[in-house]
């Protein structure tokens, strides 16, 4: 039953679930959203998104509207009206170490099970450590009814924050894990949908079909591999620094070869949000445990690299101001100084393991007013670190200053206007840690400029 088209659910309402159920039933799919917290669930149905993601908004009312798309706490209603259910619960770094908190999936799968009263697929869509999805098996056969042989397969999902409806709508591949011809059917008609649209705009999507390890590891490969693009131009940049080199300009030159692309070589503050720094500490503790911890030695590397981009960016800072860096850092007391940026990256609200967020946080520490402004992440990030001064403008957070540090680079930064600014400022002194500020121009309009990786 269902076979031709599969109605679906998605358990876990964050941001890979919301968006995902919200994409599926723009693509003609029946859906329920599951999710244990009754607010969301709330807003969700009465059309708030609760994320900031570009165009989904109006597709979750128009959906909405159309009847194919509903959102529950009920997980026996969820267990009902599912043929294929996605799991997209969080999967967090573990407060005691590396490794990744799988105990949202467990309590998800669990409860899903137990409420079954028919055959049905579940998919594994979280991030997880190579073996979740054996794991889930044996969860599901234990606790579904056994005459039902629920089966279970995994398929990953690479959507990037901020293109996240393009991402699910159009992805560059698919991914599934499966084991049985079943399995394999379901989830081909669960992503129908997919290949229909792409078909319809002369396009075609790649479908991988393979085991349950393999597909878990595509997910976890693809981010430690973008994580260690990033910290090899931002290695680069340290070499650039110490050399007299142009870090933007050496980028550019190699990403020209094809072979290397010049994607993801944005020299910086590097990498931050929910998924690439937990992902490439949970990838290296999982290897661990396997007995292949070497072979990730490196990405222990990459991480550091990409940490130590923050204390470049408090160290240049002193320099601008003039102060002296002892054992503890620098103290920059007295000083006030501009962030513009608090997200981990531009066109969202998100600030989990924002760069921009904690070199503010260093900066207050080193003593510093701090004065921040971001278009979007303001409320996040006061929630996040409560004793830094939040503005509501650009030129409320740079009067007065003596330093202003770009610390994402949003297009209003980049097209700010260095004559009207620097009238407010105390001193006209600027960092510029995204390298996405035109030097030139902000010399000329007198501005003594600092960028990361450049002379
Ligand atoms: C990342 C991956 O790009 C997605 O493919 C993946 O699906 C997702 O994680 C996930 O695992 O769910 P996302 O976290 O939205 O997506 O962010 P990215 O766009 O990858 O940016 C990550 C960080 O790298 C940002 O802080 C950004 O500023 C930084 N970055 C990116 C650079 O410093 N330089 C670059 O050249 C590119």
């Amino acid at each position: 039953s269902g076979a031709s088209r599969p109605r679906v659910t998605f358990l876990g309402t964050g941001y890979l679930g919301a968006t995902y159920a919200i994409c599926y039933a723009e693509l003609g799919y029946e859906v329920l959203g599951y999710d244990v917290d009754p607010d969301k669930i709330a807003k969700l149905n009465a059309g708030e998104v609760p994320i900031h993601e570009p165009g989904l908004d109006e597709l979750l009312r128009r959906n909405l509207a159309a009847g194919r798309l509903r959102f529950s706490t009920d997980i026996a209603e969820t267990a009902d009206f599912g043929d294929v259910h996605f799991i997209c619960v969080g999967t967090p770094q573990r407060a005691d170490g590396m490794g990744a908190d799988l105990s949202y999936v467990e309590a998800s799968v669990t409860s899903l099970a137990q409420h079954l009263s028919r055959k049905a697929l579940i998919v594994g869509k979280s991030t997880v450590p190579v073996g979740t999805a054996e794991w889930v098996e044996q969860l599901v056969s234990k606790h579904a009814p056994t005459n039902l042989d629920v089966e279970v397969a995994w398929s990953p999902e690479f959507l990037q924050e901020g293109f996240a409806v393009d991402d699910v709508l159009r992805p560059n591949r698919i991914v599934v894990g499966v084991k049985s011809e079943w399995a394999n059917s379901m989830l081909y008609a669960a992503h129908k949908g997919v290949f229909d649209l792409a078909a319809t705009e002369d396009r075609e999507v790649p479908l991988v079909v393979t085991d349950f390890a393999t597909a878990e590891l595509v997910k976890v490969a693809a981010n430690a591999f973008l994580a260690t693009k990033i910290s090899f131009i931002n290695a680069m940049a340290e070499v650039c620094e110490v050399a007299g080199g142009d870090v933007t300009q050496l980028a550019r030159a190699i990403g020209y070869d094809p072979r290397i692309g010049n994607r993801f070589l944005q020299a910086g503050l590097g990498f931050g949000g929910a998924c690439l720094p937990k992902d490439i500490r949970a990838f290296q503790a999982r290897a661990q445990e396997l007995g292949a911890g070497e072979a990730l030695r490196f990405l222990h590397e990459v991480d550091l690299i990409n940490l130590r981009r923050r204390t470049r960016v408090l160290q240049l800072a002193a320099e601008l101001l003039g102060r002296r860096s002892g054992p503890a850092g620098p103290d920059l007391s007295g000083t006030r100084i501009a962030v513009l940026g608090a997200t981990f990256k531009p066109n969202t609200d998100d600030v989990r393991d924002a760069p921009a967020l904690a070199v503010a946080a260093l900066l207050h520490k080193a003593g510093a007013d701090v004065h921040v402004y971001d278009p979007q992440g303001i409320d996040n990030a006061r929630r996040a670190v409560p004793e830094l001064t939040y503005e509501s403008g650009i030129a409320e957070a740079v009067a007065g200053s003596d330093l202003v540090c770009v610390l994402t680079e949003w297009a209003d930064f980049r097209n700010a206007d260095p004559n009207a600014l620097g009238d407010l400022v105390a001193g006209r002194r600027v960092v510029d840690a995204r390298n996405c500020l035109d030097s030139t121009l902000w010399t000329q309009a007198g501005w003594e400029y600092r960028g990361l990786g450049r002379p």
